[in-house]
């Protein structure tokens, strides 16, 4: 009953089968393959965070923290001026709008610890209606992190995660990586049999990755794929969505459906 609001994506099919977009106060994962657009995604859905609601936006500002460094400003005032030139194009506009986002680039788990602290003083003092963490996955892929892997080395960070979420009612997006072979199976999987097997519709790399725990945290898994050459994205996990599976492209305004 927490889910009380919404970001709509822009992209309909998928705003309607999530009753209005990207939840508030909840989880939101996108899993896919190398190179299939997940942060092209949360690039796309920033500057919706940022926009004014008259366009459709939450007129607030993002954190996002970008382990991976593929955050880009540039690419960001693209989809920006592409998608709502009327906005974008005004005098200062562009500049501003990117301004609302703040990226933090942690080097190491103990700096993305640090992150996390700090965010939680910025969510209440700031207007931050978004949160993305691209990638979490990545934060503990081998370079990443010294020293001798542990078992659930984010479990902490996971439910610190979902509190900030919930106390906060933003809603928070992360993406993992999976090989492309899984991000299918995953998808295969996701709506055979009850779900309560949640870890059963789950990369098992991931789950070495960030524990079961993780599986169960998040509220809405997106999967991105790729088929016939085609790139889909699909609701793979929802309190309310049946399993459907939308095709996007990736242009010069960002994802489209
Ligand atoms: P990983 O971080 O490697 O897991 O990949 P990802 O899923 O985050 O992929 P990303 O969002 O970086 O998407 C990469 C794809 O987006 C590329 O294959 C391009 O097709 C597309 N793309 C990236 N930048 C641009 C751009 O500036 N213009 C257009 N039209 N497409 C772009």
């Amino acid at each position: 009953e927490y889910l009380t609001g919404h970001l709509p994506t822009h992209l309909k099919g998928l705003d309607a089968a999530l009753f209005g977009g990207i939840p508030f106060g909840a989880l939101t994962e996108l899993v896919g393959p190398a190179g299939i657009g997940k942060t092209q995604f949360c690039l796309k859905i920033s500057v919706l965070a940022t926009l004014p609601s008259c366009y459709g936006g939450l007129d607030g500002h993002v954190i996002y923290i970008d382990v991976e460094s593929k955050f880009s400003s540039r690419r960001l005032i693209e989809i920006g001026l592409n998608s709502f030139p009327e906005i974008f194009h005004l005098e200062g506009m562009a500049k501003e709008m990117a301004g609302r986002i703040t990226v933090l680039r942690p080097g190491s788990l103990t700096e993305f610890t640090e992150s996390l602290q700090k965010i939680k003083v910025s969510l209440l003092q700031h207007q931050v209606k978004l949160l993305v963490v691209d990638s979490m996955a990545a934060l503990v892929s081998g370079e990443y992190e010294q020293g001798p892997p542990r078992q659930h080395p984010l479990g902490w960070h996971i439910s610190f995660i979902k509190s900030l979420a919930e106390f906060s009612r933003i809603p928070v997006v992360m993406t993992n990586q999976v090989r492309s072979r899984s991000a299918t199976e995953i998808s295969n999987y996701s709506f055979q049999g009850e779900r309560r097997d949640d870890c059963g519709n789950f990369d098992s790399h991931l789950v070495a990755a960030l524990g079961i725990h993780w599986a169960h945290a998040v509220t809405i898994r997106l999967v991105l794929e790729s088929r016939s050459g085609k790139r889909f994205i699909k609701v793979a996990k929802s309190p309310m969505s049946p399993p459907l599976s939308f095709p996007f492209k990736i242009t010069s305004s960002g994802i489209l459906l």
